[in-house]
């Protein structure tokens, strides 16, 4: 889906229960998520690691606290967090960075943190909005993007 506004996000947005399909059911692994409970949509977003569009990283907090938080939401004890996040970090090539604030990367740098922290917690699937459209184009070899 190359095109402008025809709805990559919102379908992201359907599958993590952020917005209701006005007609139609989303089935996930052969559930359908209509009669979820809302006490379990929690448990439906940690099974996924996403990449938004827009990013949502925390500005308040360093690379590393952006990608340690995602791990102490979910309880990860400390000693799996000191251990799990400079392995990610190393893993998108932003080691250096850790200690920078969201607004002192530039786009594709922030781009990896959201990547990082969409992966510290081994998710089962990862959904990426706009993979590639912040950048370079030699980071972005694996991918085919029409746009
Ligand atoms: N909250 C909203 N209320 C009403 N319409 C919306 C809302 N969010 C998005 N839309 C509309 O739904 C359509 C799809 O939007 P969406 O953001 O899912 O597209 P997209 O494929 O991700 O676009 P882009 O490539 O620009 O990121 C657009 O026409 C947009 O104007
Ligand atoms: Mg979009």
């Amino acid at each position: 889906m190359e095109h402008l506004g025809s709805g990559k996000s919102t379908l992201i947005k359907l599958i993590l229960k952020e917005e209701e399909p006005t007609s139609g059911n989303i089935i996930i692994n052969g559930k359908d998520t209509t009669y979820l409970k809302p006490s379990r949509v929690p448990y439906l977003r940690r099974s996924m690691g996403v990449v938004f569009q827009d990013f949502r990283l925390l500005p308040d907090k360093t690379v590393y606290d952006n990608v340690a938080y995602a791990m102490y939401i979910v309880r990860a004890t400390g000693r799996h967090i000191r251990r799990q996040v400079p392995m990610v970090l190393s893993l998108v090539g932003l080691s250096q960075k850790a200690k920078m604030y969201p607004n002192e990367l530039s786009g594709g740098e922030q781009q990896r943190v959201a990547l990082a922290r969409a992966l510290v917690n081994n998710p089962s699937m990862l959904i990426a909005d706009e993979p590639t459209r912040k950048l370079r184009p030699r980071n972005s070899v694996g991918y085919y993007d029409p746009s």
